[in-house]
């Protein structure tokens, strides 16, 4: 069977930009931001979009065009199979992110409906409590991942480059609208004070929380260390410029995120309500209360919500590529069964989350930071130490002369500084999570003896360039 490809360059991006963009930039972000001091997670978030984001994208992008392969698969390929294991957490990853992401996108799918009656306007915070869990969240998490499933089951060009071609710039223009309306509205400058302006002492103060959190937002948002830009790249035909691509992706999405704060913030200030409530709530009761003030109030629910669900599906499809990818490639499955396997698979672990606020926060908040990161340092180490010189080449492959200056930087920072800063983020929120209070020092010493255990390894294990030139 000939494996599938992207029909142009621009379904491609649209495609990864789909991914990216989801309800991490208009959900998750606005959350976190609200309960790590505004500005301050803005602007470390926005340095290390820059710093790991990109520089991560690109390293999940060599491994995917040098193998057209799966996650699973492309570790084979290139370097035998002692490597698969490293695809694996990217596995790992997509069942954890999607069984959460799948009661969210339910969520949102409610008060897409629920927005053309007004159902939630007299009771924002009532509503929201009644539907968060149980078996009304179970039903919708169903109904979107069944849309989910529809969409991965046409297939690359069928299903995800023709639906995300038209749901990309849906979102940016309805997004673009509704910032520019809101910002009409009376009192609206508060929320850009509170989005823009920067409290250092804040950021001095928590750096060391705010950072762990500021780095797997990064991630998630940039939809790197799950294997999903990894599976795209591998649908890549023609040679072109992996690091023009993934930075034009990384603009788009930091664009549009940027765009949904200036939607949420001013609202939010306009109406008089305060954004450091935080948690998972965040966005539907503090906003979705906020529609019942406004003019056309029943129509802005729909336009919001709906934008909302277009990001939220793009992105869920790209996770379940993945496992699909990994079926149809490894075990020889039909797509149509691949599909409808993994969607068995979420029906089940979503309504587990869609029961247990208890699961679906492990899942969301910080189980979802440490899959990323683990997985990402392990892509990021295989290209620095197993592939090598020819990571450098695939990054070179198609590369105009800007994206050749970047070569050598982009390959010292993917093999040494970044394993490195993402271990140190890693030892720290999963310390955090069992509940130990470690200190700088030790996290990166920790951080260190880990990533220099893993690159030994590698070294010994490491494969003979030939093999996989
Ligand atoms: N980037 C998506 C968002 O911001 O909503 C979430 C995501 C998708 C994370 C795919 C990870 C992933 F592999």
């Amino acid at each position: 069977m000939t494996r599938s490809t992207w029909r142009t360059r621009i379904g491609f991006i649209l495609a990864a930009v789909g991914s990216a963009v989801g309800i991490g930039n208009i959900w998750r972000f606005p959350w976190l931001t609200a309960e790590n001091g505004g500005a301050a997670f803005l602007t470390l978030y926005l340095v290390l979009v820059v710093g790991v984001g990109v520089p991560g994208l690109i390293g999940e992008f060599v491994i995917g065009r040098r193998s057209n392969r799966n996650p699973v698969g492309a570790f084979d390929e290139l370097a035998g199979r002692w490597y698969r294991p490293l695809g694996a957490i990217a596995l790992i990853a997509c069942l954890v992110i999607l069984s959460f992401y799948s009661v969210v996108g339910g969520w949102i799918l409610r008060y897409t409906f629920a927005s053309t009656t007004g159902a939630y306007f007299a009771a924002p915070q009532q509503y929201f409590a009644a539907i968060d869990y149980g078996l009304g969240a179970v039903g919708f998490h169903v109904l979107f991942l069944a849309a989910t499933v529809a969409i991965v089951y046409l297939g690359v060009e069928r299903g995800i480059e023709l639906s995300t071609t038209v749901m990309v710039p849906g979102i940016v223009v309805l997004f673009g609208g509704l910032a520019v309306w809101v910002s009409t509205l009376p009192g609206a400058g508060g929320g850009y004070d509170f989005y823009l302006s920067l409290d250092v002492s804040y950021l001095r103060e928590n750096f060391f929380s705010v950072l762990p959190a500021a780095a797997g937002q990064a991630l998630f948002t940039l939809s790197v260390g799950a294997g999903t830009m990894l599976t795209y790249s591998s649908y890549l035909g023609e040679d072109r410029s992996l690091a023009a691509d993934g930075t034009l992706i990384a603009v788009l999405n930091t664009a549009i995120g940027v765009l949904a704060g200036l939607v949420i913030f001013p609202l939010l200030f306009s109406l008089g309500v305060s954004p450091g409530q935080g948690g998972p709530g965040a966005l539907f009761v503090s906003l979705a209360g906020a529609f019942a003030e406004l003019p056309y109030s029943r129509l802005v629910g729909v336009v919001f919500f709906g934008v909302v669900l277009l990001a939220a599906l793009s992105s869920a499809i790209s996770i379940l590529e993945v496992l699909v990818a990994y079926l149809v490639d490894e075990h020889d499955l039909s797509r149509g069964w691949a599909t409808l396997g993994t969607g068995g698979i979420f029906l089940v672990t979503g309504t587990i989350a869609a029961l247990s606020p208890s699961a679906f926060g492990l899942l969301a908040d910080t189980l979802s930071n440490v899959v990323l990161t683990a997985g990402l340092i392990g892509f990021l180490l295989f290209d620095g130490w197993v592939l090598g010189r020819l990571a450098r080449e695939e990054f070179g492959r198609g590369a105009g002369p800007i994206a050749q200056i970047f070569e050598a930087p982009w390959y010292y920072a993917i093999a040494v500084v970044l394993p490195v800063f993402l271990a140190f983020t890693l030892v720290t929120s999963v310390a955090g999570i069992v509940g130990i209070d470690t200190s700088t020092g030790s996290a990166m010493a920790l951080a260190l003896i880990g990533i220099t255990a893993v690159v030994l390894t590698f070294r010994r294990h490491g494969i003979p360039v030939e093999r996989s030139a």
